[in-house]
């Protein structure tokens, strides 16, 4: 049998603003190799002004999808087809799958934080302090209530954004909700079990932002190295990819196979 050659990749990738310290493209492409695949994963810097620029240029491409990351994830909803169930609710996405001709708006942020709970405390019944509400806060916010979290206190620097989040967490879920005024100082409450940052910023400036502390878990979004500590009396575990040891595993990995 003579061996059919094909010249022509399946392209996916990310689009982002700043795209060069985003790992995912030497995690996806080393699985894409690894699973023998002629696939893609191109890593774009695009402008918020290019983002739908950056879209159609997939669609004539005929992608097969693309991640959004900062700060594209509420604002590519516009140039998108349709959203799915959970997009739908968080209105934010975090790829875009091609089905038929249409691209459709999925948000998979949520489900992979909940996984990063596994094994460390079950979202069921807790009390939640989440920073931020922004894409990644709604993404995790939604996903928890959903997951049986008892209460959800959202502290964020711009009231209207946080009372946003509030509003969606109540009218989708049965979890409790409060928005709570990001000025200055802020201390967590004693009772709570669980407290993420999904803010951009780094834990040493959110360090800086906290006042007191309490017996629970800090999770967070950024991928900052693991080794910055700060004056809380919490136990920090990672949650995006690049914050914990093994994820920097794996893209170490990964990356001495390209
Ligand atoms: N699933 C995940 O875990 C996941 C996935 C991808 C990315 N991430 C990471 O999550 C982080 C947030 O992403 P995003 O998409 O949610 O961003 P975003 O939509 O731009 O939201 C940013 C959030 O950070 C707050 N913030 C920014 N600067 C601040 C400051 N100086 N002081 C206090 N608050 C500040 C904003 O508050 P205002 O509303 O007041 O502006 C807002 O709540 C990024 O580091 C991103 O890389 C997480």
């Amino acid at each position: 049998m003579p061996r059919e050659f094909n010249f022509l990749s399946k392209l996916t990738g990310c689009f982002s603003q700043p795209a060069a310290g985003n790992p995912t493209v030497a995690m996806i492409e080393a699985a894409y190799r690894h699973h023998g695949l002629n696939w893609r994963y191109i890593n774009c810097e695009v402008t918020p002004e290019s983002l739908g620029d950056a879209v159609r240029g997939a669609r004539a491409m005929r992608w097969a999808g693309f991640n959004c990351s900062l700060p594209d994830k509420v604002a590519v909803i516009e140039h998108l087809d349709g959203l799915g169930d959970s997009a739908a609710i968080m209105r934010a996405v975090n790829c875009a799958v091609r089905r038929g001709s249409k691209y459709v708006g999925e948000n998979t942020d949520g489900k992979g934080f909940l996984m990063s709970l596994e094994g460390i405390i079950d979202p069921r019944g807790r009390r939640v302090v989440l920073f931020g509400a922004g894409g990644a806060a709604r993404a995790i916010g939604v996903e928890l209530a959903l997951a049986g979290a008892y209460s959800i206190s959202v502290v964020n620097r711009s009231a209207g954004r946080g009372a946003e989040l509030v509003r969606l967490i109540k009218d989708n879920t049965s979890a409790k909700a409060e928005p709570i005024d990001w000025e200055r100082k802020y201390s967590v409450q004693p009772d709570a079990d669980i407290v993420i940052n999904a803010t951009s910023i780094g834990r040493q400036q959110i360090g800086a932002l906290l006042a007191g502390g309490a017996d629970a878990i800090l999770l967070e979004t950024m991928s900052d190295p693991a080794e910055a500590v700060i004056g809380i009396d919490v136990r920090i575990v990672g949650g995006c990819c690049g914050t914990t040891s093994e994820h920097l595993l794996e893209i170490s990995r990964a990356l001495k196979g390209l």
